[in-house]
């Protein structure tokens, strides 16, 4: 019995109807968070692309409201980013703050090549109407076919805007005073990174270091599907400095933002208060492998979690640790409180479970067993596995038995992280209707993945095989009244 309702999330933005696919414009302005994104409201299937809207004040429930950009002459509205033009740089503003989005123009006429240009709308009444700029594009590459997703940021030290945008396999830097008038200053990424597949949606930001006083300069790629690798589309990052003309990343290393599968084309917002100060981002929770294949019905698509973005850094080098952001726990009571459970072969922990979303925050120690399991039983034959493979160290996450997997070959794939697995472990998860999102060690790892149960949970069991483990600390959360 397939509806609307199906796998519809409780704690994830979803569009009402038809496709979605990446966030764009995600900005914060006069106690609204807002959140475009990637939209075809004719069909539940990527196509001409509109720029949809929603807004919220806690990032976690959303009213969608009117479709903000549509197509026009210069073509589709692909992805992009908006800003608050606090200063009136834009001249488009003479009496208040409004808000400018800047966004990649798609021009796809047959039997030519498409042609992907930067332009700009305003609004004036917080996102709610936007006046296209009459002398749009404002900005054109002379030669790459790929030439889009501009992130545009305030930076403070060249006082200029600059803007990050996708050209092939690298990323492109351009600064203006004005949003309207944009000048190139480098390009980054031949030779470093992961080159899989095209670049797309960059995000560059400062973020600060755990317990320093410091900060580094982390930039987001996005990495298109290449059908010859198992891992579909997932977004890399890089740790270093930015001059306000030049990105210099501080390692060699390949860093991947997420191990699962279904995270990609993530960005940051835009003007979160400085009394806030947090980074915070979220992703389109999907995968270009079988995005368009998913079994939703009459929708397609939600985003992740929303989640606050920090540094660590571990001797030399430093990793990007993600973690839901606050305003998700008043969402949730807690249910069960557990410390101390020792769990072996033959005694699994256990506890029933019925509600449409929940939570669990384990610490793992002591752990003598060759592996251990926590498995959300979602009916009598749909389980989905979290395994803990203390020999290999290796996490995994297994999907294939978690209900409705046969769209695609693919989505059956086990999804891993490598770490120490005997050391103590803290593993969270956030699972909702048809997704969870897993936080290893504070946010050190995330793994996030759909699923397509017939029901979230009935059961949750914590197993272990040749040996033991305890749980020393032990919460589950249920939904709040
Ligand atoms: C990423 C992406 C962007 C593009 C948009 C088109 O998922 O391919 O590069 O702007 O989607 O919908």
């Amino acid at each position: 019995t397939h509806n609307l309702l199906t796998y519809r999330p409780n704690l994830h933005f979803a569009p009402k109807e038809n496709w979605m696919n990446d966030p764009n414009g995600m900005v914060y302005f006069k106690g609204e968070y807002h959140l475009f994104f990637q939209h075809n409201p004719n069909d539940s299937i990527h196509g001409p692309m509109h720029w949809g809207h929603a807004v919220s004040k806690d990032m976690i429930s959303w009213e969608q409201l009117d479709i903000a950009l549509y197509p026009d002459d210069l073509g589709t509205i692909f992805s992009g980013s908006a800003v608050v033009d606090w200063h009136n740089t834009s001249g488009f503003f003479p009496n208040e703050p409004g808000l400018v989005a800047i966004f990649t123009h798609h021009l796809h006429e047959e039997g030519k090549t498409p042609v992907q240009r930067q332009s700009l709308a305003f609004s004036s009444d917080q996102g709610r109407s936007w006046i296209k700029y009459e002398q749009n594009p404002v900005l054109v590459h002379e030669t790459k076919v790929d030439f889009r997703d501009p992130k545009v940021m305030w930076h403070n030290d060249t006082n200029k805007w600059v803007m990050a945008v996708a050209t092939g396999q690298t990323i492109s830097f351009y600064s203006s005073l004005n949003l309207r008038e944009w000048k190139f200053e480098s390009e980054f990424g031949e030779r470093m990174g992961s080159h899989d597949g095209v670049w797309e949606c960059p995000d560059l930001f400062e973020l600060p270091i755990i317990g320093k006083n410091e900060s580094k300069w982390v930039l987001l790629v996005s990495i298109g599907d290449n059908p010859k690798l198992e891992s579909g589309s997932r977004t890399q990052y890089f740790v270093g400095s930015f001059d306000g003309h030049r990105f210099t990343p501080h390692h060699k290393d390949i860093k991947w933002l997420d191990a699962g599968k279904d995270n990609y084309a993530g960005v940051s917002f835009s003007d979160i208060p400085e009394m806030d100060g947090r980074r915070i981002y979220l992703g389109w929770m999907s995968n270009w492998r079988y995005a368009n294949k998913v079994p939703t019905y009459g929708w397609r698509s939600q985003m992740t979690l929303p989640r606050e973005l920090q540094l660590q850094q571990k001797q030399d080098s430093y990793a990007v640790i993600q973690t839901p952001v606050k305003e998700l726990d008043s969402y949730f009571s807690k249910s069960d409180s557990l410390g101390n459970v020792v769990v072996s072969d033959d005694s699994p922990f256990q506890l029933e479970l019925n509600t449409p979303y929940f939570m669990f925050d384990f610490v793992m120690e002591n752990v003598d067993a060759a592996s251990y399991s926590i498995t959300l039983h979602h009916t009598s034959d749909q389980i989905t596995t979290l395994h803990i493979d203390t020999k290999k160290n290796l996490l995994l996450l297994d999907r294939s038995q978690s209900g409705k997997v046969d769209f695609s070959s693919n989505f059956t794939h086990v999804q891993t992280i490598e770490l120490d697995c005997t050391a103590t472990l803290k593993l969270c998860a956030v699972a909702d209707s048809s997704s969870i999102e897993v936080f290893v060690n504070d946010g050190e790892y995330a793994l996030t993945s759909l699923i397509y149960p017939d029901k979230i949970c009935s059961k949750l069991s914590v197993s272990s095989e040749q040996g033991t483990i305890n749980i020393v600390k032990g919460i589950i959360s249920v939904p709040s009244e």
